[in-house]
């Protein structure tokens, strides 16, 4: 049994991986793709001043509103051939969100450890997909904030939906090595959170891979 879900760093549930075509992946997003420039403060006080060098990356579906409440320059580009499966899965996957806008991001270099802006809850809640991971090493990284252990999870096979706790740890990324990393990040406020506690306490339970 699972006391307290704030000492969870990350959780990936026992879910099919998520797969794409490759070769038709890579022949879009090389086109499609933009370097990602922050706007404007998040709610967290992180500023401005990175015009780009980060992260390259893409909107792949949102809701209308979803532009106004980012704080990311990101173009919206529809691929249903590409992206429609993934993207009526990944709402049935996360039925606990009002899901507002998903996006693909890419980092190129080393990313230092810091919160988001959002969310804020005391549990894993920040949903991600390692949707392509062709790096040699796992990049992704979770520190807790109480003794700053350092956590890589295994996102490379296996199970790729995953949450993070963006309140007790921080994360970053390592640079990649050898290939590339493309995540969807799955933006939208949580509507039922008590029904998310209670599957990622039943992911536990069910031997889910997690971190501490
Ligand atoms: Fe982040």
């Amino acid at each position: 049994m699972v006391e307290d879900l704030s000492a969870l760093s990350y959780i990936a549930p026992n879910l099919p991986r998520y797969e794409i075509d490759r070769e038709k992946f890579w022949a879009w997003w090389h086109e499609a793709s933009i370097p990602i420039a922050r706007l404007t403060r998040d709610s967290r006080g992180n500023g401005q001043g990175w015009d780009g060098e980060l992260w390259n990356g893409l909107t792949i579906w949102q809701k209308p509103d979803y532009q106004k409440t980012i704080v990311w320059k990101v173009n919206h580009q529809v691929n249903e051939e590409l992206f429609g499966e993934i993207i009526e899965r990944v709402h049935k996957d996360l039925p606990w969100y009002d899901i507002q806008g998903l996006t693909l991001w890419s980092n190129k270099v080393f990313i230092g450890a810091h919160h988001d802006g959002l969310p804020r809850d005391r549990f894993p809640s920040a949903p991600r997909i390692n949707l392509i991971d062709e790096c040699e090493n796992d990049t992704f990284f979770l520190v807790n904030r109480k003794n700053l252990k350092r956590t890589y999870p295994n996102l490379r096979t296996g199970p790729n939906l995953f949450l993070f706790n963006n309140e007790d740890f921080v994360h970053g990324a390592d640079a990649p090595i050898g290939g590339k990393k493309v995540l969807i990040r799955i933006d939208g406020p949580l509507k039922d959170p008590e029904g998310l506690q209670k599957y990622i306490r039943e992911q536990v339970e069910a031997g889910a891979k997690c971190g501490i």
